[in-house]
């Protein structure tokens, strides 16, 4: 380990004092205006180069190392989520609605954590580190921006975690290949004429006709999707109609698909408008069908993921690396690593019974065991520092 064990006891009541911070006052994806200058506040007196306002409210700060060599990126997460938070924590959110229970916070404050030993560390790299603090990666609109503004310019090679509330803290779990799936958006409107509930014979009624769809939709996988190919068609909205005895003139309705394979993935949109439209028509109903790609597989990259193992082994100990299945989440961490080599993983943040009962992501009782912060720290640190010793390592990915 090159990390002293003196200055990580020291930094880390200072990053769990700022995750909570973060917590109290977390923001919406596009309004991340107070944790971009919380983060700013944090490293501005560190000398690095930081551009803000990056592809919304994102921040990058480039380390610059004694030496030449490659640049390798750290990316983190800053978004809350629109959920009334029910922890009973004492730092708990003072935004109404709006909650960190993505763990964003967590992510975050590692990247922090990260960035400050780093920092101290500069006269021993051999080339660069770039942090990415990025905004709204809960509506996916957070890493093209970034892209777009130079995020991955000049950059070799770029790692990425996420917490994950059923895998005990002290752990994690990551896998070579696809990591996370692909995510596409269904919206689908079906519409009728509406009339008097007790005369149906008047009407076409598109509340019975969306009831058919949500069950047909379903045969998209199971009778469709060969039976060893993960696929998940899951509608997430229903809305329509406005009293008992009123049969409405339109249902809307909304959902997610998710793929692990490209070649599953293309079929999706044509087996979905198919069987919407002709379940739909069967009821005399139109219907419209929006579907949308929204962001690829996360896939890691072997010699990256391996990198990760290497540096895990050496610092937590090799007992600690849980060799997982893909998730059927997503992440837009999946752009930058279809553009350069990378690995995302799985930071457990559980307590040490957790497992798949834990309050999970997106739940209004999810709770971090901030005891994960400097095992997120201690790896991103030690990759970085591993990659950049001038041995090269960081040239094969
Ligand atoms: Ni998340």
């Amino acid at each position: 380990m090159f990390t002293p064990e003196a200055e990580k006891a020291r930094l880390a009541p200072q990053l769990v004092a700022f995750r909570r911070e973060l917590h109290r006052q977390p923001e919406l994806s596009l309004c991340e205006e107070r944790t971009a200058a919380a983060i700013v506040r944090e490293i501005a007196p560190l000398g690095l180069t930081i551009r803000s306002g990056v592809g919304g409210h994102g921040v990058i700060a480039d380390l610059a190392g004694a030496f030449p060599g490659p640049t390798v990126a750290l990316r983190a997460d800053i978004d809350a989520l629109p959920i009334v938070e029910n922890t009973g924590l004492p730092f708990t959110s003072q935004h109404d609605g709006v909650m960190h229970a993505c763990g964003h916070d967590a992510h975050t404050t590692v990247l922090l954590g990260a960035l400050k030993l780093l920092a101290a560390a500069k006269d021993r790299l051999h080339g660069n580190v770039r942090f990415l603090f990025q905004p709204a990666e809960e509506i996916l609109a957070g890493a093209a921006p970034m892209i777009a503004a130079g995020a991955l310019d000049g950059v070799s090679e770029i790692y990425g975690l996420h917490i994950l509330p059923s895998l005990p803290a002290g752990r994690i779990a990551s896998t070579p290949g696809t990591f996370m799936a692909a995510i596409d958006r269904l919206d689908i409107v079906v519409e009728g004429r509406g009339g008097h509930g007790s005369m149906p014979e008047q009407c076409i009624d598109p509340i019975v006709a969306a009831a058919a769809v949500v069950t047909g939709l379903q045969t998209a996988v199971s009778r469709e999707v060969h039976p060893l190919e993960p696929a998940v068609v899951s509608l997430g909205t229903i809305n329509g109609g406005t009293a008992n005895n009123i049969i409405p003139d339109r249902v809307a309705l909304s959902g997610t698909v998710r793929t692990l394979s490209e070649e599953v993935r293309a079929a999706m949109p044509e087996r979905i408008e198919r069987l919407t439209r002709l379940i739909a028509e069967a009821h005399r109903c139109r219907v419209t069908v929006a579907y949308q790609r929204q962001v690829p597989p996360v896939v890691n990259n072997a010699a990256c993921e391996a990198k990760l193992r290497r540096t895990a082994e050496r610092t937590i100990g090799g007992e600690r690396i849980v060799s997982c299945k893909p998730s059927m989440g997503g992440e837009d961490f999946a752009l930058y690593a279809e553009r350069i080599p990378g690995c995302f993983f799985w930071l457990g943040s559980g307590g040490p019974d957790a497992g798949s009962h834990s309050p999970g992501l997106h739940n209004a009782q999810m709770v971090v065991d901030e005891s994960c912060l400097m095992v997120g720290v201690t790896l991103f640190t030690e990759l970085a520092l591993g990659l950049l010793d001038g041995s090269g390592e960081s040239q094969d990915a």
